[in-house]
């Protein structure tokens, strides 16, 4: 894939994975067929194209850029896929295990999602059936539909090749995968406690547990800042500023942090959790742990 460079933080399926007892789950479907490889192939070209907005400035890649491990460093947005609230840029890996979407989870399914930001006028502010017209009538488009769907583009397999690309995106082969794998030598002695915290004292993982380093559920962890999160769908009170639980995983590239992006880097997440009114996730480390389990968090990246 040629946007990644040196900078290979995502694999497809293709690639070979080391066994390890934290094995990603088996997905549905698992198919190589040709069809497949050219709906990711058509979608990644969608992704990377800014003839999805009205004035071909922006593309999904000028906001989900890979080298952030397709987020961005800029925190904030005016709400964007149709949000109220300005809202941090997420990255997007091993979402093809996510059963919902956005960080109050309204959304379904990754074709709905890709739906949101084309017609969104905050976003890209493209109407479909002209989107449809500029690719009919695109010099290579039509043909790569056909390839992929046996069809020309509609609203249908645009947002379905957008989806199977985001799909493929994962990120498995980092030094922890190989750590549990059985190569023990790869840690170090920080990184070695740091894990231990993760899993012990610090009850990281309750809320983020391997593999993927994320429940997938919604949590309230920052002072309520006027954004509802998810109490927007489902309004117990514990959900008042509670958000979708992120990955930690391709952390070191996807800074800053949090819903907001109010944290700029891990030490000042980890003060957020020595405050939090959350008494799940409270926990005050002494300055060694905290490097500690920061050392082990940079083993999820690379
Ligand atoms: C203007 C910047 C911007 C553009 C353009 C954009 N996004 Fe997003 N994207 C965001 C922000 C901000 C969020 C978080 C919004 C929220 O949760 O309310 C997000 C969330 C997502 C998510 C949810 C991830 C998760 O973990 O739930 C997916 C998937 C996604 N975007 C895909 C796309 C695709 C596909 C495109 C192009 C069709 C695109 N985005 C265009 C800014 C953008
Ligand atoms: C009760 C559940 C819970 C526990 C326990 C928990 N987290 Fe979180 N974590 C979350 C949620 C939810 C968010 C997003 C909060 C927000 O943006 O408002 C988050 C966000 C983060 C982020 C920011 C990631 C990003 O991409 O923005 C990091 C890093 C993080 N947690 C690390 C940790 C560490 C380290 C621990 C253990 C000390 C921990 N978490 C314990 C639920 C939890």
């Amino acid at each position: 894939m040629k946007f990644l460079g040196p900078l290979v933080l995502v694999f497809l399926w293709s690639c070979q994975r080391t066994p390890s007892p934290f094995e990603f789950p088996r997905l549905k479907e698992e198919t190589q067929d040709s069809s497949k490889l050219a709906r990711v192939a058509l979608g990644e070209k969608l992704f990377f194209d800014p003839l999805l907005s009205i004035d071909t400035s922006i593309s999904c890649a000028s906001c989900h850029q890979p080298k952030f491990a397709f987020s961005s460093p800029q925190p904030l947005k005016d709400g964007v896929h149709g949000s109220p609230a300005k809202r941090n840029i997420p990255v997007l890996i091993n979402l093809a295990w996510s059963p919902h979407f956005m960080f109050e989870g309204g959304l379904p399914t990754l074709e709905r999602v890709s739906l949101s930001p084309i017609q969104d006028s905050m976003e890209m502010n493209l109407p479909f059936p002209l989107l449809i017209d500029r690719l009919s009538g695109h010099s290579v488009y039509p043909s790569l539909f056909k390839k992929a769907f046996g069809v020309g583009p509609t609203p249908a397999t645009v947002v379905r090749a957008l989806a199977d690309f985001q799909r493929s995106i994962q990120s498995t082969q980092t030094r922890w995968d190989s750590f549990v794998a059985g190569r023990v030598e790869l840690f170090n002695d920080a990184e070695k406690k740091g894990w231990q915290l993760f899993m012990g004292k610090a009850k990281c993982y309750s809320c983020h547990p391997p593999p993927f380093f994320t429940d997938f559920q919604f949590h309230s962890i920052l002072p309520y800042d006027g954004d509802d999160g998810r109490y927007r769908i489902d309004p117990r009170p514990e959900m008042k500023g509670a958000f979708k639980t992120p990955t930690l995983r391709q952390l070191a590239f996807s800074a800053p942090y949090f819903h907001r992006g109010t944290a700029a880097n891990l030490d000042e997440v980890l003060n957020a959790y020595a405050s939090t009114h959350n008494s799940n996730a409270n926990v005050r480390l002494s300055k060694e742990e905290k490097a500690h389990l920061i050392a082990f968090l940079l083993t999820l990246s690379r």
